[in-house]
């Protein structure tokens, strides 16, 4: 029995630590020439999966994503038998609080109008609501939804979720699936997205959901790239459907040279930094998985293969 670990060498020498110490007897195999036996390989740990991996590793029982996210695997191609597990940590949920509160506040307190300003050496004041009249509704309310939710409680925002099935967050209005989503839309300001990519939510930020946002509302997006339908943006930004953007992931990655959301005076751009996954922890929770797997208990961040997330 082994682990294969597919991922960065910096991240290997952490994880590497980690497994040597808390599972000494699964050999730590690092990079696919070190696989002597393929039968022997029960994980893999990796960002991209191989071609072929059921056919090359016979045995295999789990795929571990060393991130959260689990959209690059083609999930329809991987033997159901195969589980497959992301990370679920507490620095992944941190850092994503910090980005949407970064996010959130920088629309709220019309951060791009004023940079755009102070470059044009203006000093123009676009008036200011208290958050307590801003609504501030978040797409996708799991690990990363719910933590953004109680981040953003403490500045009084008005929040509200939406998720593919009901949840119930207290001083939250909460909706669920495709009749839920354009009454949640309507009474939405500051969208957030931090849905998973699936056969669903592809190109889900579209012409038809901003037309259902209230006028001026603006978005946060730290999902995936293809969540996103651009060129529909750059319209909805120019006819002040919306009034703004902060982004942290695009499509593709990085936005080819004079791409117009480089510069655009409403969007503020990141390089998909809103969460990096800590290489110790994520070395943790993957041993937890293993460890769980082994022992026939629940397995923290098994993915639904069907769902796609
Ligand atoms: P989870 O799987 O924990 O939560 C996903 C949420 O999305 C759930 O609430 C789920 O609903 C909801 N959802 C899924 N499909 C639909 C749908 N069709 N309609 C409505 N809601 C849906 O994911 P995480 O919170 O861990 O991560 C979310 C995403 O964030 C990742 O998949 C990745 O794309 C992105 N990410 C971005 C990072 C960055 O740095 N920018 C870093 C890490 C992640 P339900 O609760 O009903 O199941
Ligand atoms: C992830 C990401 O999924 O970095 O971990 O986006």
């Amino acid at each position: 029995m082994a682990l294969l670990y597919l991922s960065s060498p910096e991240r290997g020498v952490i994880w590497r630590r980690v497994f040597e110490r808390e599972l000494p007897d699964l050999p730590f195999l690092e990079g696919a020439d070190a696989v002597t036996d393929p039968a022997a390989v029960r994980y893999v740990a990796s960002w991209l999966a191989p071609e072929n991996l059921a056919g090359t590793y016979p045995n295999l029982e789990m795929l571990i994503s060393v991130g959260a996210g689990v959209d690059q695997f083609d999930l329809a191609r991987l033997p159901r038998h195969i589980r497959v597990v992301r990370m679920v940590t507490k620095s992944l949920r941190e850092m994503m609080c910090d980005y949407v509160t970064l996010g959130v506040m920088a629309m709220h307190r019309q951060l791009p109008r004023y940079i755009a300003q102070q470059r044009e050496q203006l000093w123009m004041d676009h008036g200011a609501d208290p958050a307590r009249r801003k609504r501030v509704g978040v797409m996708g309310l799991g690990q990363l939804g719910l933590a953004a939710i109680e981040a953003l409680r403490p500045f009084g925002f008005l929040l509200s979720g939406w998720s593919r099935t009901l949840h119930e967050v207290e001083g939250v209005e909460t909706f669920a699936g495709r009749d839920g989503l354009r009454p949640f839309l309507n009474s939405t300001d500051i969208l957030v997205c931090l849905l998973p990519l699936t056969g669903e939510t592809g190109h889900i930020l579209d012409a038809g959901l901003f037309s259902a946002l209230p006028k001026g509302a603006s978005l946060v997006h730290a999902g995936r790239g293809a969540h996103l339908d651009q060129d529909a943006l750059l319209r909805a930004l120019e006819d002040g459907r919306l009034s703004a953007a902060f982004l942290d992931v695009t499509e593709p990655e990085p936005l080819p040279k004079g791409h117009p959301l480089w510069s655009h005076p409403a969007v503020i751009l990141t390089p998909h930094i809103a969460t990096i996954t800590d290489f110790e922890e994520g070395a943790h929770c993957a041993v937890e998985s293993i460890r769980c797997h082994e022992g026939g208990l629940p397995v923290p961040g098994l993915v639904d293969q069907v769902q796609g997330y």
